[in-house]
């Protein structure tokens, strides 16, 4: 199996997204690193260990690790409106199995990727802060990972701006760090992602699995499609995260194009948004394979059945 750290802010669709990944035989779960985003740091790592206590047996023995708690440059945001105060609306959580590891994320990441040279993915749903951090301290690393693949910006308009995606405009300096790195990276934006949506349907055949992951991801996504119902006139809430993971463990689910990406981190109209030269107009070197295109049926097809192996 392909060896994977998840990196990321849950956050209730990052939740999602890391029991479709920990439930796959396709990819071995090294470890949980935690970042700030949709809420938070005390609370996306104990949601970490929620997750991880959700997956049961998959989860067992899989280490996580508290990392950047403010973006590097830019004042704290949060999503708190779209993801709850606590990150994880729903009731009958299980507590935490295990505390987070005393190692900071930063420090897991550059240990693991030195172990296993050219063999990690790094599956990031949330901002790159952590990521940015540890291709700073260890500047060889981004020739050393495997891949990033990331949920964030978009190849058209933004979510939390006009112009930006909410992972970018959360820590965009990190962004341009990563997207600079030269590190081989895949970009699941919004421009995909907004067309996989958890409708009633969806929710229903989540509940209908039977057992506590559905259970659990049926009334978080109910409280999502609210938001988004509320928000953007959808019938339910888009699968971002859980479509970065399934770009791991089934890359044919979705169309790629390699294309040069930009960040923009001035502070203005477009701070934080993903500048994609869809039409190869720049002479800069093409460094993102960016999602273009999506198969929705068959990647629910995935997250229901890999959910339905869970506790
Ligand atoms: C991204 O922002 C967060 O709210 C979600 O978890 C997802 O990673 C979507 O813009
Ligand atoms: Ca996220």
């Amino acid at each position: 199996p392909l060896k994977v750290i998840l990196d990321g802010d849950p956050g209730l669709d990052d939740a999602v997204a890391w029991l479709l990944a920990l439930a796959s035989p396709e990819v071995e779960v090294l470890g949980i690193t935690v970042t700030h985003g949709n809420v938070g740091l005390p609370l996306t790592v104990h949601n970490a260990g929620v997750t991880l206590a959700l997956a049961g047996a998959a989860g067992e023995g899989v280490p996580y690790f508290a990392g950047a708690q403010e973006p590097l440059v830019r004042d704290l945001v949060t999503a708190a409106a779209v993801h709850g105060d606590s990150g994880l609306p729903a009731g009958g959580l299980p507590q935490p199995v295990r505390a987070p590891e005393p190692e900071h994320a930063t420090a897991f990441i550059i240990r693991t990727v030195r172990e296993h040279p050219h063999a990690v993915t790094l599956l990031a749903s949330g901002p790159l802060t952590n990521l940015a951090l540890a291709f700073r301290l260890a500047p060889e690393l981004p020739e050393l990972v495997k891949e990033v693949v990331w949920m964030g910006g978009s190849t058209t308009g933004g979510n939390a701006t006009p112009a930006a995606e909410f992972n970018v405009l959360a820590d965009p300096h990190a962004a341009q760090i990563v997207f600079e790195s030269g590190v081989p990276l895949r970009m699941v934006g919004l421009n995909v992602t907004m067309q996989c949506i958890a409708d009633p349907d969806r929710i229903a055949a989540l509940r209908g699995l039977g057992n506590r992951a559905g259970a659990v991801s049926s009334e978080l996504l109910t409280f999502y499609a609210g938001v988004y119902k509320k928000r953007y006139g959808l019938s339910g809430g888009a699968l971002h995260d859980p479509l970065a993971a399934a770009a791991v463990i089934r890359p044919d689910l979705l169309d790629w194009q390699d294309m040069r990406v930009d960040i923009d981190v001035q502070e203005g109209l477009n701070f934080g948004r993903t500048v994609c030269d869809l039409h190869g107009s720049s002479q800069a070197r093409k460094n993102a394979r960016v999602a273009v295109g999506v198969r929705d049926a068959a990647f629910f097809a995935l997250l229901l059945e890999r959910l339905g192996r869970l506790p």
